[in-house]
């Protein structure tokens, strides 16, 4: 049974609560917030099935067609609220020089004032859920745990899906453990008698970090990017700044395991901006040609990876589930994402079918001949062509438990981590990125994951298409100055290999070059099998490639082709490097080092200058 007290009544806190400093930080932000009772989530069934029910009441979401769906909802946001707002994230540490020159920064007692005034009554009329979490599998040495109050019941039902949630969090905590506080609003107080709108919402936005206190607060948004904190907030913002002080990484890498036909297995992790296809890699079915080969799922979006006592660099995925962008997935993209959502799923700005099911750009080759749009329209094929109305957002997402994935690897929720044996670093380019490149050694493949340029997506508000340096795909996502983040992973590598550890390899790919027409060469999907097998071969020493200025590149021979009709020709147009292009690529380089050359390490000044020096050859 839920706990719901009215904050009139002194402490809302249940008997199952016994740790006094998050009750007294409870009753603090009941007294500034002022909502109208207080609900401790206990992370049931019963809880969630109410809260779904609750918002369908209020207008939030409605259930889909039981029969074609079951238990699975669609919400419509308010237009406005579609996307993480990169503009409006703040890291407010003490000094300037720690946020770095890529973060929007405001002194931590600026902000603090602002947000005492935003706050103050910000959750009236409104229940406030308090939501405690663990990020990574309960109890691992590796997780870490955080408490979300909000007052938006989505939220609370999202938390659910996306982390370990509930009760068995409150044991792990116990009367003394250590928690992460986050604090959700909506920005929008109701008055007596005032009707709810169905997104709550407020134009006026703030995402902040409080990295030395480790403090997360977000204000006017109920964007899962926003208002999930466990997510962006503090399994990557707070979570990297932890990593620097301790000595571990935070990044926004999938991490999957291949295992080859003989049994022998490894795993990779790997780092791709918003909406480029982590998911996809995540739970690729090998193709045609790759019989007996298995790809298994231990996490799509997020990476706590620390060094273990044997010298190897282990790793968990602190969700529990997947907050996926949904246009563009279908059964031959992503079979084993589709097969996750067949149940239980929670949808946000995709279409209504007229069956009262879901749809969304590129489910199927056909639209159907009529849907309800993500803004509540009618939208058919002839009003798209003619206005050029989408029926999902692009940025539509879904919501779905891990332990829907039929691809789970068996060690997803190991409260050891896995061994990684590669990283691999990718971004959209159209042009001038090869296929795949591996590194010769650490402090180069540091430097090609520092120099990371990708297309920006409709995952972030703004323009899309911009091509922008994207460091580590963490440019969104690193919560101090990202110069030191490049110190910090040379160091890590520095003490690996002091330890006499080997490695992992690291990788660079490029899946999204277009032809003369525009049109993407690559098949990808489960076609990037090819190019995974080969990094795996490198790593066991089997596969050949050749050096040239950036790294290994494998020949057209180099990879294995059964099953496949990708020629040499094409794979020359994907894989040729146009020194030009490439020499305009490094004044890039140069302008991002310029901008953060005040912490900038002069390894990679000097990885830069050779390549330089290669190219000018
Ligand atoms: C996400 C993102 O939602 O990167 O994972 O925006
Ligand atoms: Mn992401």
């Amino acid at each position: 049974m839920n706990a719901v007290l009215s904050p009139s009544a002194g402490s809302t806190a249940p008997s199952w609560v016994k740790n006094q400093k998050l009750i007294g930080w409870v009753d603090d932000i009941t007294r500034l917030t002022e909502p109208e009772q207080v609900v401790w989530c206990d992370g049931s069934d019963a809880e969630y099935d109410r809260l779904c029910a609750l918002m369908v009441v209020g207008g939030t979401m409605r259930p889909l067609n039981a029969a074609k769906r079951p238990n699975s909802f669609l919400a419509l946001s308010d237009p406005s609220d579609v996307a993480r707002v990169e503009d409006r994230t703040f890291i407010c540490s003490e000094q300037k020089e720690d946020a770095g020159p890529t973060n929007h920064w405001i002194a931590p007692a600026e902000m603090r004032n602002t947000l005492d005034d935003l706050f103050t009554g910000s959750m009236r009329g409104r229940t406030m859920y308090v939501v405690a979490f663990s990020m990574g599998p309960l109890g691992s040495p590796i997780a870490h745990i955080g408490v979300e109050l909000s007052d938006s019941p989505y939220v609370a039902v999202n938390m659910q899906l996306m982390t370990r949630m509930g009760r068995a969090v409150y044991d792990v905590l116990g009367s003394n453990g250590h928690f992460v506080p986050c604090v959700h609003s909506v920005g929008k107080p109701l008055g007596v008698g005032e009707k709810d709108v169905a997104w709550p919402c407020n134009a006026t936005k703030y995402i902040v970090h409080f990295p030395e206190t480790r403090e997360i607060w977000s204000y006017g948004s109920g964007y899962g990017g926003n208002a999930l904190l466990g997510k962006k907030c503090f399994a990557l913002r707070i979570a990297s700044t932890m990593g620097r002080d301790e000595g571990w990484l935070a990044e926004h890498m999938l991490i999957l395991g291949v295992e080859n036909p003989q049994g022998v297995k490894h795993y990779v992790a790997a780092a791709f901006p918003s909406a480029c296809g982590k998911t996809n890699f995540a739970m690729l079915i090998p193709p045609k040609g790759f019989e007996g080969w298995k790809v298994t799922t231990i996490g799509d979006d997020i990476a706590w990876i620390k060094p273990g006592s044997d010298g190897k660099l282990y790793a968990i995925n602190p969700e529990a589930g997947y907050f996926g962008v949904a246009p563009g997935t279908n059964e031959k993209t992503n079979f084993n994402c589709m097969a996750s959502m067949r149940s239980n799923t929670l949808f946000t700005n995709v279409a209504l079918t007229d069956d009262g099911d879901v749809w969304w750009e590129g489910l199927t080759k056909e639209a159907p001949a009529h849907l309800i749009d993500w803004q509540g329209k009618d939208w058919t094929p002839a009003i798209a062509r003619e206005t050029g109305a989408k029926a999902a957002h692009p940025n539509a997402r879904f919501t779905v438990a891990a332990t829907q994935n039929p691809v789970l690897d068996a060690d997803w929720d190991n409260p050891a981590g896995v061994p990684i044996s590669a990283f691999i670093f990718g971004g959209r380019r159209s042009t001038t990125v090869p296929l795949v490149t591996e590194a010769r050694n650490w402090v180069e493949g540091v430097y090609m994951a520092a120099t990371m340029g990708s297309e920006t997506t409709a995952a972030a508000a703004g323009q899309q298409g911009i091509v922008r340096r994207d460091p580590f795909a963490m440019l969104p996502f690193c919560g101090y100055n990202m110069a030191d983040y490049f110190g910090h992973w040379l160091t890590l590598g520095d003490k690996l290999q002091a330890s006499g550890s080997k490695l992992p390899a690291i990788f660079t790919v490029n899946w999204f070059r277009t032809d003369a027409d525009g049109k993407f060469v690559w098949p990808g999907f489960g076609e990037n099998m090819r190019v995974l097998k080969w990094m795996l071969d490198r790593i066991d020493g089997k596969a050949n490639g050749v050096e040239h200025i950036f790294g290994v590149t494998p020949r057209y021979e180099d990879l294995s082709w059964d099953g496949a009709d990708f020629t040499r020709a094409q794979f020359d147009t994907i894989t040729s490097i146009d020194t030009a292009a490439w020499r305009a690529e490094i004044e890039l380089h140069t302008e991002l080092f310029t901008k953060l050359a005040h912490h900038l390490p002069q390894a990679l000044s000097e990885v830069k200058e050779q390549l330089a020096n290669r190219l000018a050859a």
